[in-house]
C-alpha cells in the first residue's frame, strides 16, 4: 500500500488526509499539537461517517478511518511515497518545513505543497530535489471539491508533474495543468480579481455582502457567493493570500479595502469560529444575523 505524509491538519490538511485514505493509501497526518490532530481525526469521523450513511463509499467507514494515523513530527517523512504540505500560508514555516521534509525524506520522493500562493520555486530552493518539488493546489472542502490544480514549479520535472496528475487522479479528483509558477497560479488569480472587487463594493456601502452572493449565484451559476467561499476558506487564510498576492507583486488582485483584516482583528474568521459574513451554530448550518 503506498504512503503519503500530510503536513497539517488544518481544514486542508484534514480533508486531503481522508480523500487519501478513501482511496486506500496509508495516510500520516502531522501537525504541531497532539490537540490538532485529534481534532482532525474527530472532524474526518464525522465526514467519512457521513459520506459511509450516504452511500458514497465502497467499504465501511471504520477501515478508511484505520487507515490515518496521527503524527507530532515528521519522522514519517522517511517512510512514505508522497509528501504533501498543508500548513500555514507563511513562506518562512513553509521554506522550513521543506528543509526538514528534504533532509528526512529518501531522496526519490516528491515533495508536494498546497500553498494558494506561495511561489513553487521559492520552496523547491531549499531542498536538493527541486525537480521532485511541485504544487498540488487543493480546493476546500477537499471531500467535496473536484478540482486540484498541479503546479509546475521553475524546475518540477515533467515525470513528476506527470505523477502528480496520475496521483490526484488516484484520489478521484480532476487536475488543472498549470504550466507555469505565477503568483496564485490560475484559479486563485481568477476568484481573487472577483473577490477583490466584491470585497471593496461590500465596504463602499454600495452592496451587501449577501446580496453578492445572491447575485453571483443567480446572475452567474455560481454555486457559492464569494463571500461564502471566503468563510469557508477561512477569512485568516484570505487575508494571508491577499498580502502574498501584494508582495508578489500581483497586488491588483488583492481588495484595496482592509475589511478582511479588520474583520479577522475581531476574530470574525469565518466558518472556523462561527462568524465571518455569515454566523454559523456549532454544528455549523449558517443562522441569520440578528445581531449584526
Ligand atoms: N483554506 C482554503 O480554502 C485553502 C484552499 C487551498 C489551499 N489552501 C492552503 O492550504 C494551506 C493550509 O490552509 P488551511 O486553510 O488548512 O489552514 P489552517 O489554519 O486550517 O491549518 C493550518 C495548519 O498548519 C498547522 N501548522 C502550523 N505550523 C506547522 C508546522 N510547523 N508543521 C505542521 N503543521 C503546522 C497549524 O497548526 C494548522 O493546524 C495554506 O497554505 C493555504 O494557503 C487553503
Amino acid at each position: 500500500m503506498q504512503k503519503i505524509l500530510v503536513v497539517g491538519a488544518g481544514f486542508m490538511g484534514s480533508g486531503i488526509a481522508q480523500v487519501s485514505a478513501q482511496a486506500g493509501y496509508q495516510v500520516y497526518l502531522m501537525d504541531i499539537e497532539a490537540a490538532i490532530t485529534d481534532r482532525a481525526l474527530k472532524d474526518i469521523r464525522w465526514s467519512v461517517e457521513r459520506l459511509s450513511a450516504k452511500g458514497f463509499l465502497k467499504e465501511p467507514s471504520e477501515k478508511v478511518l484505520a487507515r490515518i494515523s496521527p503524527e507530532k513530527d515528521l519522522l514519517s517523512a522517511s517512510k512514505v511515497d508522497w509528501v504533501i504540505e498543508a500548513a500555514l500560508e507563511e513562506e518562512e514555516l513553509k521554506r522550513r518545513i521543506f528543509q526538514d521534509l528534504d533532509r528526512i525524506s529518501r531522496p526519490e520522493t516528491p515533495l508536494a505543497t498546497n500553498t494558494s500562493s506561495i511561489p513553487i520555486t521559492r520552496l523547491a530552493e531549499n531542498t536538493r530535489r527541486p525537480e521532485r518539488v511541485l504544487g498540488l493546489h487543493f480546493f476546500g472542502p477537499v471531500p467535496l471539491m473536484k478540482l486540484v490544480e498541479v503546479v509546475k514549479g521553475e524546475k518540477t520535472s515533467l515525470e513528476i508533474f506527470e505523477r502528480g496528475v496520475a496521483f490526484v487522479q488516484s484520489l478521484g479528483k480532476t487536475p488543472v495543468r498549470v504550466q507555469r509558477d505565477i503568483p496564485g497560479f490560475v484559479m486563485n488569480r481568477i476568484f481573487s480579481a472577483a473577490f477583490r472587487e466584491a470585497v471593496d463594493l461590500v465596504d463602499q456601502g454600495i452592496v451587501s455582502s449577501e446580496d453578492v452572493d445572491v447575485g453571483m449565484r443567480l446572475g452567474y451559476g455560481w454555486n457559492a457567493g464569494p463571500f461564502e467561499i471566503a468563510d469557508n476558506a477561512g477569512l485568516d487564510t484570505c487575508a494571508r493570500v491577499g498580502q502574498s498576492m501584494k508582495a508578489l507583486g500581483a497586488g491588483h488582485l488583492a481588495p484595496s479595502s482592509n475589511l478582511i483584516e479588520r474583520m479577522v482583528g475581531e476574530g470574525r474568521l469565518g466558518r472556523k469560529t462561527g462568524k465571518g459574513f455569515y454566523k454559523y451554530s456549532p454544528e455549523g448550518k449558517r443562522l441569520p444575523w440578528e445581531d449584526k
